[in-house]
């Protein structure tokens, strides 16, 4: 008896996990990477939202990043505010520049940056799934930041 009921929930088991990997075909997941517009579209000093990707676009002399809007403290969404130049979370308080470095806690980091890229099409681009932290050093790597002087707009 005790065979045909192991034999039982091992099929189902082996079902299970079958369906598992069935549901994790990329065709099953969200976009990885969307495109957010053309760099003309942003002017210099402009923060956009796009909620639909929790994501700044931040247009800066420079160029363009992208911080995730995602506090680093206990996951709220922190806000953007134009006259204070920050982003502050509504959550517990935490504070971040507009770079997006932490400015004051309970947070102990700074606001994640999402990877970004210029696509053949000519749009600003971001990968949702690959981001940088600051206190890693990594806000330096190439994806982190889209080289994007202002005269070239
Ligand atoms: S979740 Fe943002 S400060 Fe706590």
């Amino acid at each position: 008896m005790f065979l045909i009921q192991l034999a039982f929930w091992l099929g189902w088991g082996s079902l299970g996990l079958a369906l598992l990997k069935y549901l994790e075909l990329p065709a099953y997941l969200p976009a990885e990477t969307v495109e957010l517009g053309t760099p003309g579209q942003f002017s210099v000093g402009s923060v956009t939202f796009f909620a639909l990707y929790k994501a700044w676009l931040v247009r800066s002399p420079e160029g363009f990043y992208a911080l995730q809007a995602v506090c680093p403290h206990l996951g709220c969404q922190p806000r953007w505010q134009a006259q204070g130049q920050a982003f502050s979370c509504p959550c517990h308080g935490s504070r971040f520049d507009s770079e997006g470095s932490l400015l004051q806690g309970p947070a102990l980091r700074s606001l994640a940056r999402l990877h970004i890229f210029l696509s053949p099409g000519g749009q600003i681009g971001l990968n949702l799934r690959q981001t940088y932290q600051a206190e890693a050093g990594e806000w330096q790597a190439p994806g982190a930041f889209l080289n994007w002087p202002e005269r070239t707009s």
